[in-house]
């Protein structure tokens, strides 16, 4: 299959989805509403609604009618990006290709603009009137998954590592904690709200939860070593960051060639976890094996 051609497709439908969802920039909240467009469709490869959909496809679900959870993974993303970026966290100027929100609309606003996505997922999530068939169990089950992820026991924890590591030398332990959380914990749970969707088997999810696990993980490595060897045009943000705040990376701990090597060993104990699905999960295994390609 062309994974480049099916992930463009998927992503097109995300972000047809998100501009249904997000609100008008009119009325009172006008410059608001722009503060979230601005980031949300900012481009971005939209891995996590994909993966949540290429999920529930791999289990025979039909994702048409249940765009709001995808949705809502790229809204709590997006607005952890926006906050990463933010002065007083990596204080970064780039993302996306653009200046970051903090830098168009102030510290302020792009500070309630984070908070608005965040919130305005789970306003997302537990809409009982949506035509995506979920029951009131599952759908309180993804909640909650997705919730635990993305707060203090997942990235926001991970968030807080991450800073609190900043400078120092931290042992293997920290290290891959702040990735497992920070970003693993986020595409994890993506996965996880797809199998739910799909209606997958105890077994099933616990394989496609590791699945989630090591790919976050090297996604992160990759993010680490495209921080070494990327370039900001390409990226869409600073490169060579890391080293000059002195952040907790692969790179820096293992080195550019032995980071290279776990990044590749993650990806296949990712792919060797989809072992006992069939062709209906070719895009989760070809999307793991181009992310580890990625260059942006
Ligand atoms: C960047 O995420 C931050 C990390 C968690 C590594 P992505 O690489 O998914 O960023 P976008 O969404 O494509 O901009
Ligand atoms: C991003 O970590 C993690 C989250 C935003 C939750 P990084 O700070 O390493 O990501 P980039 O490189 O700025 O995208
Ligand atoms: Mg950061
Ligand atoms: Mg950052």
């Amino acid at each position: 299959m062309d994974i480049k051609q099916h992930l463009n497709d998927q992503r097109l439908l995300v972000e047809t989805a998100l501009n249904t969802f997000l609100p008008k920039e009119e009325g009172l909240l006008a410059d608001h509403f722009a503060a979230l467009r601005y980031s949300l469709v900012a481009g971005g490869k939209r891995i996590r609604p994909v993966l949540c959909m290429m999920t529930a496809e791999a289990l025979g679900a039909r994702m048409e009618a249940c765009m709001a959870i995808p949705c809502a993974l790229e809204c709590i993303h997006t607005y952890s990006l926006i906050h990463d970026d933010l002065p007083a966290m990596d204080n970064d100027d780039l993302r996306r290709g653009k200046p970051t929100n903090h830098k168009v609309f102030g510290e302020a606003q792009a500070i309630l603009a984070g908070d608005g996505l965040l919130t305005m997922a789970f306003a997302l999530l537990s809409d009982d009137a949506l035509p995506d068939r979920l029951s009131s169990a599952d759908r309180l089950r993804i909640i909650h998954l997705i919730a635990r992820a993305a707060g203090s026991h997942g990235m926001v924890g991970g968030q807080a590592l991450d800073v609190a590591s900043e400078g120092k030398t931290v042992p293997f332990e920290t290290l891959a904690a702040i990735h497992a959380s920070k970003t693993g914990a986020l595409i994890t749970a993506s996965v996880q709200a797809g199998a739910i969707l799909g209606g997958a088997t105890t077994a099933q999810y616990e394989d496609l939860t590791a699945y989630g696990q090591h790919l976050g993980l090297a996604f992160q490595i990759t993010d680490d070593l495209l921080n070494v060897e990327g370039s900001p045009a390409e990226l869409g943000k600073a490169a060579g960051s890391d080293a000059a705040r002195r952040k907790a990376t692969y790179p820096g701990f293992f080195g550019v060639e032995t980071t290279r090597r776990k990044a590749g060993e993650a990806i296949k104990a990712a792919v060797d976890r989809l072992a006992p699905f069939g062709t209906t999960a070719t895009p989760l295994r070809e999307l793991a094996r181009y992310l580890l390609k990625r260059s942006k």
